[in-house]
């Protein structure tokens, strides 16, 4: 049966671990087969733009023997020239695989619901799986192991915080997400975080407040204040977030050794300052490596095959 990966929902723990192990062998130059996509055929339908997904998934497929190609915008026009049904049936005759970047999360699992071949989730209004994959990857790698460890998360609830919400609960690392009022992440996936977590061990706290959000976090976290699709909304969200910048006042609560994360593209002088973002604690650009890892060991679960 095809597997999707439409969020981090559909990984247990014991995945998410033996997915980090292959990416760690992958990133070591040891791919466990020769080219597990001789043969195979990935596409990229994206409906917004994209530098590291993008490249990151068509070098990817590459290095592992496949082929790529990029469906942007205009030219599948998803939804409009035909139904997302018919546009699903009709690419998984000619593909292995389909990443799908969408504006709103419905629209991906259309998709899966009429696609018979797997559909990854390469960034929706909901869920980023894969970018929270190779930031938990880039931590493990950082710190040698995950549980225990405090994330803390300033900003947006939006994408890419309900995805290290999934992931933090599962891996069993502790999550702070300081949100200002009316930006908290959905209550369902914070409610269904916090079940995993009693189990893990991880603990998950939503605050209004920043200083807590980074007391002692070994992690400090940020994504931009305004996504991709929310334009219209620049200059009252700009309004809204002052006051949840990550500066050289605020990373002073954090754990000395504290690494920070984001997860690409950034606002300098909005969501974090330049003297952070580009400074000794800084580790965005190995997230930004580790998206190529992590994504080829999700191409060589869930199509790989030996050649
Ligand atoms: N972080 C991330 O997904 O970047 P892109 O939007 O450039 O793909
Ligand atoms: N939250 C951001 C993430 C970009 C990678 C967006 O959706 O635009």
């Amino acid at each position: 049966m095809k597997r999707d990966l439409l969020s981090l929902q559909d990984l247990t723990g014991s995945e998410i671990d033996d997915l980090l192990k292959l990416t760690n062998q992958l990133k070591q130059g040891n791919s466990p087969l020769s080219s597990p996509l001789k043969g195979k055929t990935v596409a990229l339908l994206f409906q917004k733009p994209s530098n590291r997904t993008r490249v990151s998934f068509e070098v990817g497929t590459i290095q592992l023997g496949g082929n790529c190609l990029y469906l942007g915008p205009d030219e599948i026009n998803l939804g409009v020239r035909e139904s997302i049904a018919d546009v699903a049936k009709t690419l998984s005759r000619y593909l292995s695989a389909l990443v799908a970047r969408t504006y709103t999360h419905e629209d991906i699992l259309e998709l899966a619901r009429h696609a018979s071949i797997p559909i990854i989730n390469g960034l929706s209004d909901l869920h980023h799986p894969c970018q929270a994959l190779a930031d938990i990857f880039s931590i493990k790698e950082k710190f040698g192991r995950l549980k225990g460890l405090t994330l803390g998360y300033i900003g947006d609830g939006n994408n890419v915080c309900h995805s290290l919400l999934q992931g933090c609960a599962k891996v069993g690392m502790h999550m702070h997400i300081a949100t200002p009022p009316k930006y908290e992440p959905q209550s369902a996936i914070v409610r269904s975080a916090k079940e995993i977590a009693q189990k893990t061990g991880a603990k998950i706290l939503t605050t209004h407040s920043p200083q807590d959000a980074v007391q002692n976090a070994d992690i400090i976290y940020a994504d931009v204040w305004v996504s991709m699709g929310q334009e219209k909304e620049t200059k009252k969200r700009l309004k809204d977030f002052k006051g949840y910048q990550i500066n050289a006042g605020l990373v002073k609560q954090a754990s000395k050794d504290y690494v920070f994360m984001h997860c690409l593209p950034a606002h300098r002088g909005q969501e974090v300052t330049a003297e952070i973002i580009d400074g000794p604690h800084s580790i965005v650009f190995d997230q930004a490596e580790n998206r190529l890892h992590t994504q080829k060991a999700i191409l060589i679960t869930l199509l790989g095959s030996k050649s």
